[in-house]
């Protein structure tokens, strides 16, 4: 009896070292290749988000301002991960290194968007333009659309999510899969 708890514990240890390693692999990856590309950038193409930008309408207005409007979402998002994205890359000793602010942060890369904690604190974690784009155009509206990748063009959307959550990152689709996920977030809760 006591060999097999001794066996059990030694069993969840293994596991336990594993899943902790498994993790750190993926952030050695991401060191050693190239800075990835800015989803906003990955979704529109070059030419298109060139031309949307050389407009000058479009900036990120941060999500103290949607909350005038969504209150409900705004509030619904704190129980959602991507308001804490940035949270533990910055306990862990990365939150100055671009290759892990393009995924935690929002419209890192993108002109107006996140840089630092520093310079741009209300850009921090994936806040509702990290999903939808920049705000400035739709705010300015105060009726639906405006945005690069609103609702009126879920393929955007969901390009979006997988310029994040590429194959390396998308256990949170995991043991559901992307379309059941993603549903979800056309409520202010998702979960
Ligand atoms: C001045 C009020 C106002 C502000 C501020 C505002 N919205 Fe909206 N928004 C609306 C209204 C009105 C609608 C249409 C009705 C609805 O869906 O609630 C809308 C619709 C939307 C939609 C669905 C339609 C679409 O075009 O995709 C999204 C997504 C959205 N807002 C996100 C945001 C985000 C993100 C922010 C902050 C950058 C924001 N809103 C700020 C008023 C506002
Ligand atoms: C993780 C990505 C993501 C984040 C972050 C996000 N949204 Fe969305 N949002 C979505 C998706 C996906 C939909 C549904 C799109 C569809 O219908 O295909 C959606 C839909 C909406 C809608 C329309 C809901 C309806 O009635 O159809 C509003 C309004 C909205 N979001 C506002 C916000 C606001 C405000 C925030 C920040 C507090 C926010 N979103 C953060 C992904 C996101
Ligand atoms: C800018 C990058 C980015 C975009 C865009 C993005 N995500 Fe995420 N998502 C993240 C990161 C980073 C985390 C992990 C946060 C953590 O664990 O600290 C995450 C976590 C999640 C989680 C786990 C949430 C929880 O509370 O457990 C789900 C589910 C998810 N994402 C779905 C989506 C979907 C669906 C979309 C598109 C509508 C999307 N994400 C768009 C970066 C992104
Ligand atoms: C291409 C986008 C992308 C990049 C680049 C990226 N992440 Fe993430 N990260 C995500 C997504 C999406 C999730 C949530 C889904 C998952 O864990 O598979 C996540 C989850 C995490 C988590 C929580 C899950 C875990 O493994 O404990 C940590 C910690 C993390 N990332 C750290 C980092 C660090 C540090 C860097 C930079 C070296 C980085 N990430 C770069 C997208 C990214």
């Amino acid at each position: 009896m006591e060999l097999f708890r001794l066996l059990v514990v030694v069993l969840l240890l293994t596991l336990f070292c594993a899943t902790l390693q498994a993790s750190e692999a993926r952030i050695q990856a991401v060191l050693k290749e190239p800075l990835p590309v800015p989803p906003l950038i990955n979704v529109l193409g070059q030419e298109i988000y060139d031309a949307a930008m050389a407009t000058g309408r479009y900036s990120y207005a941060g999500n103290t301002k949607c909350r005038l409007c969504h209150r409900e979402f705004f509030l619904g998002r704190k129980k959602d991960k991507h308001d804490f994205a940035l949270e533990k890359v910055i306990e862990m000793g990365y939150g100055e290194n671009p290759r892990c602010l393009t995924c935690h942060a929002t419209g890192y890369g993108i002109e107006g968007g996140f840089t630092s904690m520093k310079e741009t604190p209300r850009l921090a974690n994936v806040q509702c333009e990290g999903c939808h784009g920049p705000g400035s155009v739709h705010v300015k509206r105060r009726d639906a659309g405006g945005f690069l990748s609103g609702t009126d063009r879920p393929e955007r959307i969901k390009k979006m999510c997988q310029s994040c959550h590429t194959e390396r990152w998308d256990r949170s689709f995991h043991p559901s899969d992307f379309e059941v996920v993603y549903k979800k977030y056309s409520n202010p809760t998702p979960k």
